[in-house]
């Protein structure tokens, strides 16, 4: 099976992306859509796989933590001991981790891959030969961030995805657009 690596990431308009390793939002309806579309499998004997860097799962708060109904990876060069979180693994480098998923075994266990961050994690995935699709969420107003979305440049292109809600989304005075973009041919 070749593998595919689904980003996922919402940016406001200077494409910040975090601020003191949190979120600069609090957007419940785009919280929902990501809990969805990385949950979301067609067999319901298959998870899907979350890939994060080490900053973003120590963002995550300990009650929410692993993310439920999801495979965790989590990637940092230090010994992280995770063995009291179930489904979680933790991998020292991208090739360990990309062994573990080309695991044919493991393979039976999960069905999509999604990058969930932060930074590092993306601008690795986007330059990677495994890179499928970027869901992008475009959030409409500009937060103050210390951590942004690598530049996308001129290599990637807007795609169609029936599966993702059309049209501006708008939760309080936060108005949001979902999109896709894959490389171009
Ligand atoms: N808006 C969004 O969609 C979104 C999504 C996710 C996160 N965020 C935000 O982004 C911020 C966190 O992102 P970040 O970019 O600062 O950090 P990050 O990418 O989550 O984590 C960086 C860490 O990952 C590990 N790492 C990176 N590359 C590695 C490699 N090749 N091999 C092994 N380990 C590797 C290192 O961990 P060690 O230091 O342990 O070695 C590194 O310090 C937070 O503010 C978070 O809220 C936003």
């Amino acid at each position: 099976m070749a593998l595919k690596l689904n980003l996922i990431a919402a940016v406001c308009e200077n494409m910040g992306m975090g601020k003191n390793n949190n979120l600069p939002w609090r957007l419940k309806t785009e919280m929902a859509y990501f809990t969805e579309m990385t949950s979301r499998t067609l067999s319901d004997k298959k998870q899907n796989v979350v890939i994060m860097g080490r900053k973003t799962w120590d963002s995550i708060p300990s009650k929410f933590k692993p993310l439920p109904n999801r495979i965790n990876f989590v990637l940092s060069r230090s010994d992280l001991d995770l063995n009291q979180y179930k489904d979680t693994y933790a991998f020292k480098s991208f090739d360990e981790m990309i062994d573990k998923l080309n695991n044919e075994k493991f393979q039976e266990a999960y069905e999509k891959i999604w990058v969930i961050g932060g930074s590092h994690i993306y601008k690795m995935c986007l330059d990677n030969k495994y890179f499928h699709r970027l869901y992008l969420t475009e959030i409409k107003k500009t937060y103050d961030c210390d951590i942004f979305f690598p530049q996308l440049g001129d290599k990637f292109v807007e795609v169609e995805d029936s599966e993702i809600p059309k049209g501006i989304q708008q939760e309080n005075d936060v108005q949001f657009v979902y999109k896709v973009f894959e490389t171009k041919k």
